[in-house]
């Protein structure tokens, strides 16, 4: 049996079983048995599997409440780490939680990119740049194979964005394709064998992923010779004939385009043959055996809550490495608790916990630490601490559920279930929900069911006209005593938004008074097609009934948190995203913050009465700054995880020295972007978006506006440390061309301390490619990066090697890889701006070197 990089080749067994099943039987194992498993074959003895999503947590079966996870940091989070071995530990860790939710494949990483400050998604994937991408997706898909899960490296291929993403025509040259959004995928399926990819839901260039055989055999498997399975987002599948292009895997099930009907009439007319079945076989055979499925190593497959003091800490310290300092001025932090008497923490976001974004990546969390828990626990008794949310930020209200009591006399809801369009007799289920939501997806029990009534008694605290928001996925009906107030006649217009959280509301207001009870019913029915471009949701229920009091609605937060400011001697502003603002289904209208510049104002208004005022972003993607003139300092803390007011207070007290470096560029404005104009769609009736800034994505875009108006706000690679760092020494050895794969080159530099803290500093490497007319390439790529520890006083060295992949582009003509010949600088450099460059090389090619397919 021989085995590399960890993935057993079973082949010649998974022939024999191959050749035991019966056609039925094979067709069976083509598409799942439900959302998350596949089936069991059992005459031949092959077990199902259980899949979990996503990239920073094992959420388990459940979509919401369920079997409480670890919440690692975002991807985002994890790239401006720049730290692989992070990387490695945190697919590691992500493995023994798979674990512990019964699962044998993780559904992440998500390696898109990110195209667009504007992507509702970007937080799921690292950077806009697909080297470091490509690196430390590596790490994690190797750290979690390691613990024998597989991982799925998504979603395949130019998933960048959320706007009609199941329908989506994205029109992107080839070259543009090669160099940059293939580019990760390729690199993880070279150097990490991952044992699974996942396909996406767009067109690209006029065709699905899975109706073609480019991107699924001709290039993933011939060309980079990938053994694993390929399995569909859910719902992407979009053709029986996918069997014959490579996708592996329909997801979920049960089977919409692979029921035996559809597939033999498909072998009959010749559309697919039965040795394209067998492919696929053999590829679900496969990763059953390398996640150890026949071995039947695991005790039990019931979802666990493990929460480890080990994750714990790899958690907090992987939040606290990719939080990145952007702006320190007189080095007013760290915070020097010793002169200060009095701190206020302002902002919605100071009392929130901005672990994860919205949609699959979002998950029950065994806890999370907000800021203000941080600050109390750890300052409370040293500094006085004073809080206000300074502004209001609700896309939603949030759901109703203090002082909900229901018929069985328990806190929150009762969902009763019929089989008919009007209530009648008894339901043939009820179900208890803690608040006032509910859906039915994924919910087996309820297959059927025509008519949910969903009731609450509820006691009101305070007297007022209180709001109310009220939304179906189908049509539905709000009661309250008896009285109809809100009526949805049709089905939500936005069912995808509706699961992920941030449906279209009806709001009113309703006057109650505070200890009287009332009875709230909502009645609503199933929807057959809820939503045309995600057949998941058809015939599936679900509920939002959002509340907040007049009193807090009417609270004037602005004037109380620039009270507290004034009399504080620190003011520290928490503002950014919740994930109803920013997650998969939608992307970002804009890039100001919410909501109606709301925290743009509070963070003006306390920059005013306070010279101290320090600002935390917690967001997956760039922001409007306007008052970044005014304020002392400014820090990007991503999605850092469950620990996410302890990374960011380690930040803040110094007992972490900064180290994060802005794994994408910060713009001033969406409208110096590359793809401004042509992100989302083109036109909204085109139903089209055309990639028009080919590989100008990223600094390959903001390169070229260097010193003008159109500069970036902050540069790819960039942040600040509180200890200070010079590199020098830098040297260079070996060459490209002249045969045997085409040689390697070899960079080294010296990175010293000459600060008074120990501190991490990256060191970046770039390829300058010489001019050449008529060809258009960036300014310059990142072809190596390496992170060092150093103490004060101290220097160590860093090293870096690449090979031709640093130095070609993507030739449309010959339909290869080309190294030019001549003059190349690389660059070692501490950021992506031109300042930060430390030392320049010169290397020379002294013939054109092709190479690829
Ligand atoms: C997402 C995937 C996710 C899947 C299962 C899809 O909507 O795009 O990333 O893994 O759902 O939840």
């Amino acid at each position: 049996m021989a085995e590399s990089n960890g993935s057993i080749d079973h082949d010649e067994k998974i022939e024999d079983l191959a050749a035991r099943m019966t056609l039925d039987e094979k067709i069976t194992l083509l598409a799942a048995k439900n959302i998350w498993e596949t089936p069991e074959i059992q005459r031949v003895g092959i077990p199902s599997l259980k899949v979990t999503d996503g990239p920073n947590g094992a959420r388990g079966g459940n979509f919401f409440d369920g079997t409480t996870a670890a919440c690692f940091p975002s991807c985002v989070s994890l790239a401006a780490t720049f730290n692989r071995d992070l990387s490695r530990q945190i697919g590691k860790a992500l493995g023994q939680e798979a674990i512990t939710k019964g699962a044998y494949v993780l559904l992440g990483p998500t390696v898109c990119c990110h195209r667009s400050p504007l992507g509702g998604r970007n937080f799921e994937a690292f950077s806009e740049d697909p080297h470091l991408s490509g690196i430390l997706a590596t790490e994690y898909v190797k750290g979690l194979q390691e613990e024998r899960v597989a991982a799925t490296v998504k979603h395949y291929l130019a998933n960048e964005q959320d706007t009609r993403r199941f329908t989506v025509n994205q029109t992107i040259s080839e070259r543009a394709l090669r160099e940059i959004y293939l580019r990760p995928f390729e690199m993880v399926a070279k150097d990490a064998d991952p044992w699974c990819f996942m396909s996406s839901y767009p067109k690209i260039n006029g065709m699905h992923v899975d109706a073609q055989s480019k991107f699924l055999i001709d290039i993933l498997r011939n060309e980079w010779g990938y053994k694993g399975l390929v399995m569909s987002d859910w719902g992407a599948t979009t053709t029986v004939e996918s069997i014959k292009h490579g996708l592996d895997l329909e997801m979920p099930g049960p089977a919409r385009f692979r029921n035996p009907e559809a597939v033999i009439k498909a072998l009959k007319d010749g559309s697919i043959s039965e040795s394209d079945i067998d492919d696929r076989i053999g590829n679900i055979i496969r990763l059953l055996k390398n996640v150890g499925k026949f071995d039947d190593r695991r005790a039990t497959p019931t979802e666990q809550a493990i929460d480890r003091p080990e994750h714990r800490a790899l958690i907090r310290k992987t939040g606290g490495e990719g939080i990145v300092l952007l702006k320190n001025e007189g080095d007013i932090l760290p915070l020097d608790v010793k002169k200060t008497r009095k701190i206020a923490l302002l902002g919605p976001l100071a009392k929130y916990a901005a672990a994860h974004g919205g949609g699959s990546a979002s998950l029950n969390c065994h806890y999370k630490v907000t800021p203000y828990d941080a600050f109390v626990d750890r300052l409370g008794s040293k500094v006085e601490i004073t809080h206000s949310a300074g502004a209001h930020i609700f896309r939603v209200y949030p759901d109703l559920e203090a002082g909900c009591l229901n018929s069985l006399g328990n806190p929150g809801f009762l969902a009763e279930f019929y089989m008919t369009p009007i209530p009648t007799s008894a339901p043939f289920r009820t179900e208890e929900y803690p608040r006032g939501s509910f859906t039915t997806l994924m919910n087996t029990h309820v297959i059927g069911c025509q008519t949910v009534r969903f009731s609450t008694s509820y006691t009101a605290p305070t007297t007022g006209s209180h709001y109310l928001s009220f939304s179906g996925l189908g049509p539905s009906k709000l009661f309250i005593n008896n009285i109809l107030i809100a009526h949805q006649p049709d089905p939500t217009p936005d069912a995808m938004g509706f699961l992920l959280g941030v449906q279209d509301e009806i709001r009113l207001q309703y006057p109650f008074t505070a200890t009287h009870t009332y009875d709230i019913v909502i009645e609503t029915h199933p929807d057959p097609l809820a939503n045309a471009e995600l057949h998941l949701l058809n015939h599936q229920s679900s509920i939002h009934l959002g509340f907040v009091t007049q009193q807090e609605m009417d609270r004037d937060l602005l004037s109380e948190a620039v009270d507290l400011a004034r009399d504080a001697d620190m003011a520290i502003v928490f503002v950014g995203n919740t994930t109803q603002w920013e997650t998969e289904g939608q992307d970002l209208s804009s890039m100001a913050l919410p909501a109606s510049g709301s925290q743009d104002a509070l963070i003006a208004a306390v920059a005013d009465v306070n010279p101290k005022t320090v600002v935390v972003n917690t967001t997956g993607v760039p922001v409007l700054t306007p008052w970044i003139e005014d304020v002392s300092a400014f820090m990007q803390a991503w999605y850092a995880g469950q620990e996410s007011g302890n990374a960011i207070l380690d930040i803040i007290t110094g007992e972490m020295c900064p180290s994060g470096k802005l794994p994408v560029s910060w713009p001033r404005r969406y409208e110096d972007t590359g793809c401004f104009g042509h992100f989302g769609l083109d036109s909204k009736e085109s139903g089209k978006v055309e990639y028009v800034e080919g590989v100008g994505v990223g600094y390959r875009w903001f390169d070229q506006f260097y010193g003008d108006e159109k500069e970036v706000r902050w540069a790819f690679g960039y942040g600040l440390s509180y200890a200070r760092f010079v590199v020098s020494g830098a040297s260079m050895e070996g060459g490209i061309g002249g045969g045997e794969e085409d040689g390697m080159v070899r960079v080294g530099a010296v990175v010293k301390n000459v600060g008074k803290r120990k501190g991490m500093e990256t060191v970046q490497v770039y390829m300058k490619p010489p001019n050449v007319a008529g060809l258009d390439r960036p300014v310059k790529e990142l072809v190596g990066f390496a992170k060092v520890e150093v103490s004060s006083g101290e220097e160590k060295p860093v090293e870096f090697e690449f090979g031709r992949e640093g130095l070609s582009y993507w030739d449309e003509e010959l339909g290869r890889w080309k190294v030019l010949q001549g003059k190349y600088e690389v660059l070692v450099a501490t950021s992506s701006r031109p300042e930060d460059v430390h030392a320049t090389l010169t290397l020379e090619v002294g013939e054109d070197v092709v190479y690829g397919p």
